[in-house]
């Protein structure tokens, strides 16, 4: 039986493939894996199937390189407002204006994105559309994923490789592994129920801020991390939501319905574990349109109303949608074919493995928040905030985040920029340098709106000074004076210090608001080093560039 299996599957590897010695190159940006993960994927397989595979990062090769391929797989993300990931910024940046002649090369790309954003793949479009204009043949469509991208990255990679001449998979016939794995594997699509063991509130009474420190047990799961991954959670929907958002829609909730991809449950198991029920995106107004035919519905997701959009579905959720526009005989396949999945969210870990073996910790704070006269809150982080309490159960798996991680070298000194939630990787950065005992230092910028309530972790911080395991702590409280103060002027205050940890080779993290706080300590640094080197701001810009190229500056934001 043992021995029928391993037959068969020499068998298949062995099937002589059909696109010998043809080279494809594998292209990916990537700001949190997920890119990477699927070139190498992609990649594994053209190798099994007998091209001559090359996977490049955006962030390593020059615009001109892409004239030495023949066969391009592009394989991009993208973030916040259209956006390309951080290390594919100055390459997309060239290649939308560069002047190359690319008769000849052949591509199709693969674009990943979130339907909750405006821009929605908006790299991925950018490069497949620059790509075509500079005379490259598309070989195969370009594909656009939303955050569940199983689906239709298999559907991509398909169409590549059936454009590229190889229908006949080498791999080996479809054999359930499972029932020979000797452990049971926790990841994306098997996620490790993971007993909560603390969850408390990290703020004072009093405080604006709602900061959850959660602790789970990852015991006899096998998952292991490094301090910098990320721990995703999957969440569910509260009672009250599911409830609210039933009876808006007129349906019982016993009615039989099927998520694409999984068994066939009641409305109500689908809506509170299955379904994302809350976030109203341009794209599920659309499909909901399609069944409520509301003229002002038709206005406002109208093409020409597109920028509108925005500010019309600010402190709105799906459930309006069906209160607003409500539809005569609402069918509960239809209303479930207008959802998107429940997508898990990323949290980064608190904890170094090291000082809390078999445990990962959070930092979360819960979004609560008032919307056209409703309470509306987070998710994710309300369910953490709510659910997640002591003996509880909560879904979870790892996610590697190899774009974010302390310099191999424990002697290199390390500067961190975390305020509020952003603080959450350099807890775990400043346990693993105490664990590691590392020689070099340890500097660590924390920052929230007052002393009193929201110092988080201070008492842990002030351990890790006498230890030694943290160097130096600077502090911004923002609503503790008339006058805001932020880490970055906290930053301005130290920039000869600074410089001076630059040069001797510090590595400098930045964790938290993408938007504002990361952007302008991104500023700050320029001007620091402007200044303290003597360098012009074009100069100190190339500076920053290089750190960034040397891996010396990196970034966890959201
Ligand atoms: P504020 O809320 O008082 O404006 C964590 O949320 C801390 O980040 C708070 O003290 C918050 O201040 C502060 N913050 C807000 N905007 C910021 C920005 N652009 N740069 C740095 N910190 C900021």
């Amino acid at each position: 039986w043992l021995s029928g299996f391993l037959a068969a599957s020499q068998g298949g590897a062995v099937a002589a493939p059909a696109a010998a010695s043809k080279p494809l190159t594998v292209l990916y940006g990537t700001e949190s894996g997920n890119c990477e993960s699927l070139a190498d994927k992609v990649a594994k397989e053209a190798k099994k199937k007998g091209f001559k595979v090359a996977m490049k990062n955006l962030a390593d090769i020059s615009v001109k390189d892409i004239l030495k391929f023949e066969h391009v797989a592009l394989i991009v993300s993208t973030w916040g407002d259209g956006e390309p990931p951080e290390g594919a910024v100055s390459f997309h940046k060239e290649f939308m204006t560069a002047d190359l002649d690319l008769k000849g090369l052949k591509f199709s790309v693969l674009a990943l994105g979130d339907t909750s954003y405006d821009k929605f793949c908006q790299t991925g479009k950018d490069f497949d559309t620059r790509l075509a204009a500079l005379g490259a043949e598309r070989i195969a469509d370009r594909v656009d994923c939303d955050v569940d991208f199983d689906d239709a990255y298999g559907t991509w990679k398909e169409s590549l490789f059936a454009a590229l001449g190889t229908t006949a998979s080498a791999a080996a016939p479809a054999i359930d592994l499972e029932g020979f794995a000797p452990t049971v594997e926790y990841g994306r699509k098997n996620p490790f129920p993971a007993e909560v063991l603390d969850n408390q509130l990290i703020n004072g009474e009093g405080s604006a801020k709602e900061t959850i420190h959660l602790e789970l047990d990852l015991e006899g799961s096998g998952l292991g991390y490094e301090a910098g991954d990320a721990l995703a959670v999957v969440p569910v929907n509260s009672d009250g939501v599911v409830t609210a958002f039933l009876a808006a829609s007129g349906l019982s909730g016993t009615e039989q319905v099927e998520v694409k991809g999984e068994d066939m449950c009641d409305l109500k198991e689908a809506l509170t574990y299955k379904l994302d029920i809350t976030g109203l995106s341009r794209a599920v107004a659309k499909k909901y349109f399609a069944l409520s035919k509301s003229d002002e519905l038709g206005e406002i997701v109208s093409d020409k109303n597109k920028s509108e959009f925005k500010n019309w579905s600010w402190g709105r959720e799906v459930v309006d949608l069906l209160e607003l526009f409500p539809v005569q005989k609402l069918g509960a396949q239809a209303l479930v074919s207008v959802l998107r999945k429940l997508p898990p969210r990323l949290y980064s870990i608190a904890s170094s493995p090291k000082a809390h073996p078999g445990e990962v910790h959070l930092t979360v704070a819960a979004v609560r928040y008032e919307g056209h006269g409703k309470a509306r809150k987070g998710v994710a982080s309300c369910y953490i905030a709510d659910e997640a309490k002591s003996g509880e159960k909560v879904q979870v798996y790892v996610h590697k985040n190899k774009n974010f991680r302390l310099p191999v070298d424990t002697d290199k000194p390390v500067i961190m920029v975390g305020p509020g939630t952003g603080i959450a990787p350099f807890r775990a950065f400043i346990e693993e340098r105490g664990e590691t005992s590392a020689k070099g230092d340890t500097w660590l910028f924390f920052g929230d709106q007052r002393y009193t309530y929201d110092f988080l972790y201070q008492l842990e911080l002030q351990d890790h000074l006498k230890s030694g395991a943290l160097t130096k702590l600077d502090v911004a409280f923002s609503r503790d004076q008339p006058e805001k103060v932020y880490v970055q002027n906290k930053m301005h205050e130290q920039g000869e210090e600074i410089y001076k940890w630059l040069e001797a080779g510090a590595y400098f993290y930045v964790c938290g608001d993408a938007e504002r706080m990361a952007k302008d300590v991104n500023t700050a640094l320029i001007d620091i080093v402007a200044k303290h080197g003597g360098k012009s701001a074009d100069d100190a810009a190339a500076y920053i560039d290089a750190l960034k190229k040397d891996k010396r500056y990196q970034r966890d934001v959201y």
